[in-house]
């Protein structure tokens, strides 16, 4: 089976082609960036002009690249939530349009699914049963895996997501957006131990986040210490330091309260070397092993919803011939 893969849930038009027996054929992703860029955080009307110039003219290109036809697609699969409405209706009303026109099944799949399983388009895939952290701009979430559709919440943000603490607290100090990659890379040149930053709820039972704190705690340094490039630094470093010893403790929490020994991050803060590297130490010291998607796949893309629509309908799922998105849509 071989499945056409739309992501339009924000700002990266992802379109890609999976194939059940020869694996990912293409992939081709459009960044928004640039527009977005001057406005300080994405603008869903102009997301939503964008898809429509960009979903066409880019399945075109995933096809050419993958060197098949459109009549060799068996299935289209597109995100339908949880994302900005307006941007998950593009992808929802080409993806559900060219599957009835080409008379075969589609399929809406849940953005988050399609970032947990990531990590299985990678050589020496994960096994289940696994535990995933997901880390991306909108959420924060610790799930136990235990197939596909097998899902259990094992705890999340109670406010901001970890990478909007990230991109908040670059904001605060100046940095352009999406700050998230920009304080990380400041972050490798700054001391990490300079400023005290919180490790919020890690002094209580549980699996939730909170790191709406964190961005209150640089925006304190900043006032007391100004934003010159040797404090943003340190900030960053600090900030960060903050954020990854939190999710490598509920990590460890999880998978001594499930006895798993296996760990996949994915969403778009698992890009962080830091928290690769320091999570990589953690499973080397409990004998058991981590799991990331390559750097790429990280960020919204399209090769992961065309994977989890290929997993769903290869199950034998697949969707009515309405049209509609689930903007907030718990898995
Ligand atoms: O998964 P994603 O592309 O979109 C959502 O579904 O939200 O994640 C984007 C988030 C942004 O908050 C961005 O700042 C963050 O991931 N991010 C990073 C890094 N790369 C992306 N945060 C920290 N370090 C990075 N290297
Ligand atoms: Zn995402």
């Amino acid at each position: 089976m071989r499945v056409l893969g739309i992501e339009t849930s924000c700002d990266e038009t992802g379109i890609a082609i999976y194939d059940g027996e020869k694996g990912l054929l293409s992939h081709v992703l459009y960044s928004q960036i640039a527009i977005h860029a001057d406005y300080g955080g994405v603008v869903p009307e102009l997301a939503s002009r964008d898809h429509i110039r960009k979903t066409l003219p880019l399945i075109k290109q995933a096809l050419q690249e993958a060197g098949v036809s459109a009549d060799s697609i068996d299935g289209v699969a597109y995100t339908a939530g949880p994302g900005l409405s307006g941007a998950l209706l593009v992808g929802a009303s080409i993806g559900r349009s060219l599957a009835m026109a080409w008379g075969k099944p589609a399929l809406a799949v849940h953005h988050m699914e399609g970032h947990l399983l990531a990590p299985m388009l990678e050589a020496n895939p994960p096994q289940f049963p696994f535990i995933a952290l997901l880390v991306s701009g909108g959420h924060t979430q610790l799930v136990r895996v235990d197939g596909i559709g097998q899902y259990q919440l094992l705890g999340e943000s109670v406010d901001d997501a970890a990478g909007e603490a990230f991109d908040k607290t670059a904001k605060l100090m100046g940095l352009e957006y999406p700050g998230g990659p920009l304080l990380a890379k400041l972050a490798t040149q700054g001391d990490a131990k300079k400023y005290k930053f919180p490790r919020p709820m890690t002094d209580r039972p549980g699996l939730d986040f909170s790191f709406s704190g964190l961005k209150t705690a640089a925006s304190n340094v900043i006032a007391a210490e100004g934003n010159s490039p040797e404090v943003q630094a340190d900030i960053a470093a600090s900030f960060q330091q903050a954020v990854v010893d939190t999710l490598v403790f509920k990590c460890q929490r999880a998978l001594n309260e499930t006895g798993l020994k296996r760990l996949i991050v994915a969403g778009g803060v698992s890009a962080n070397t830091s928290l690769r590297e320091q999570l990589q130490q953690l499973l080397s010291k409990m004998k058991g092993e981590v799991f990331y998607p390559r750097k790429e796949f990280c960020t919204d893309n399209g090769a992961m919803i065309a994977f989890a629509g290929y997993q769903r309908l290869n199950a034998g799922q697949q969707q009515d011939l309405s049209i509609g998105v689930t903007p907030r849509w718990p898995m």
